[in-house]
């Protein structure tokens, strides 16, 4: 990878929407926490960002900022926390603010600077998103004030000949409209990185690496019926070809026409060897009478470790191949020091590679889900699959909140179908991360015709997310609910009432399991 910026992470929650930002300006990004930053300065990167935090450069052992990164000659633009950090490191002075700045405010573009060049003129107000407590109070030698707030004097500043900024406003959310053209300023034309990285340099880059790794060896590949999966199996199928098989354990618990199109499109379509293990009957006896979501969540990991060990020796493969994402290998900072809790154990092919003693291929471990489509429609795989909303490894198990049967697993896919069907026919579900209905272990009193019905109730989800880490309800029309509740109460016998899911993520979480 030879250009590349090193995004410095000291835990601000948006930290992964600067790299998107970048990467959206073709050039390639990574972020590494603060403490790790002096092991990624070797090759230099083309530009370094320092992200924002949750903590105050006054109080003690706040993060800091590696000194090696000040005598890389390297561009460096520090956002928020990462301002007051550079202010600090370099001898200015940072004080707590008498009022804390949240939410838009204006900034005044006060003098000219390369990184505003084109952008911003001075004298100019633009609407910008503020978030901090601290304030820079006086610079470092070399720097000026290059735009100021009513409560903020060093809102920007900059040091030209070093090709030093600081922001005290996120130019990554979209709530600063010129964020972007920002960042793509001090990027691509601060920094002079050229930008030339691009979906077909991914997929020509990926291929290499895998032949490089793989050599002549065997590489297996558990598809799941989702999107990261699939491109992951077509890039080493690329790669190596014939010497690649794929593995489908079909578990009894995926949504409507899952299993046949993973096989019309792998098989058939692209030609790559698929073996597909029909399991139904052991996941669902392991299920029978397990009620608790993470003994759920453990049963099915165990059978489909089973399952998949069992093939996986019968083909004899040296590589297991998988559809990791960025977001899942970033080693983010927890804003409180500590280790997170498990909310839930998700589940994947965990602890095979070591009981086999495969070796782990990871083609996109470097990417974001919205690259990881792109890069699907590159290898020309079916829209139907790339575009298609993210499903747990768990299945429909997850969405039947207590005893899973197989009556209440059909009763579901069908319900699940409908609702997806209608949210296709009104042109939403592209807009939407996730639609699925989910089976209560509720039984409510109704009237249908003349007769009294005792049945379950449904509830439906939809949310809209960058990566599933947070969600927000989508705002379907009343209308639109009413009707998709009628389709399914009258089409669907069993379900006797509709109710739609109105909590985001924090506090709810996306799957109720
Ligand atoms: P939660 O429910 O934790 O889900 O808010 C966040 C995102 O992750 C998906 N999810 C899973 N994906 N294996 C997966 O591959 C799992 O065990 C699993 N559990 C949840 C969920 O559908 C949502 O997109």
């Amino acid at each position: 990878m030879s250009e590349r910026v090193l995004v410095v992470d000291f835990g601000s929650q948006v930290t992964q929407l600067i790299a998107r930002r970048v990467r959206e300006h073709s050039v390639y990004c990574e972020i590494v926490p603060w403490h790790r930053a002096s092991d990624h300065l070797d090759p230099p990167p083309g530009a370094i960002i320092l992200s924002g935090g949750p903590d105050s450069v006054a109080a003690e052992s706040s993060p800091s900022i590696p000194p090696e990164i000040f005598r890389s000659g390297v561009p460096v633009l520090g956002i928020c926390y990462g301002q007051q950090a550079m202010v600090e490191a370099l001898g200015g002075r940072v004080s707590a603010a008498q009022t804390r700045e949240f939410g838009r405010a204006d900034i005044e573009i006060s003098a000219p600077s390369a990184l505003f060049e084109g952008l911003w003129q001075t004298g100019e107000r633009h609407p910008v998103w503020m978030s901090h407590g601290d304030r820079v109070d006086a610079v470092p030698d070399g720097f000026r004030a290059v735009a100021r707030t009513d409560a903020a004097p060093f809102a920007a500043i900059a040091d030209e000949r070093r090709r030093y900024f600081g922001v005290q406003f996120h130019p990554e959310v979209v709530h600063t409209p010129d964020g972007s053209a920002l960042l793509r300023r001090f990027v691509r034309d601060v920094a002079g990185l050229d930008g030339s990285w691009s979906v077909g340099r991914i997929r020509t880059e990926a291929v290499a690496r895998i032949r490089a790794q793989v050599g002549d060896g065997r590489v297996i590949c558990g598809l799941s019926g989702g999107v990261d999966s699939a491109v992951a199996a077509r890039l080493v199928h690329e790669a190596v070809g014939e010497r690649l098989t794929c593995v489908f354990v079909d578990h009894g618990l995926l949504r409507a026409n899952e299993a046949t199109e993973v096989e019309a499109t792998f098989r058939q379509r692209f030609n790559i060897a698929l073996r597909t293990v029909d399991a139904e009957d052991t996941f669902l006896a392991a299920l029978e009478g397990v009620e608790e979501p993470e003994a759920k969540r453990k049963t099915i990991g165990r059978v489909f470790v089973e399952e998949f060990e069992e093939v996986a020796r019968d083909i004899g493969a040296d590589f297991l191949a998988q559809g990791t994402l960025y977001p899942d290998v970033i080693e983010s900072v927890a804003p409180s020091g500590g280790p997170s809790v498990t909310i839930k154990s998700h589940h994947n092919v965990g602890g095979l590679p070591e009981r086999m003693q495969m070796q782990v291929v990871e083609p996109l471990r470097e990417l974001f889900k919205d690259e990881v489509r792109e890069l699907g429609r590159e290898l020309g795989l079916p829209e139907s699959l790339v575009g298609r909303h993210p499903f747990p490894g768990p299945g429909l198990a997850i969405r039947i909140p207590g005893a899973v049967t197989r009556p209440k697993i059909s009763l579901l896919r069908e319900a699940d179908r409908i609702y997806l069907d209608a949210i296709r026919r009104a042109g939403l579900y592209d807009d939407i991360w996730q639609a699925f209905a989910v089976l209560l272990p509720v039984r409510s009193v109704g009237v249908m015709g003349d007769r009294r019905s005792y049945d379950y109730a449904l509830a439906l989800r939809a949310v809209t997310s960058l990566d599933g880490m947070t969600a927000s309800v989508y705002p379907f029309s009343a209308d639109f609910l009413a009707e998709v509740a009628t389709t399914i109460v009258n089409r669907l016998p069993g379900i006797n009432r509709v109710l739609y899911d109105v909590t985001s993520k924090p506090p709810g979480t996306i799957e109720w399991e």
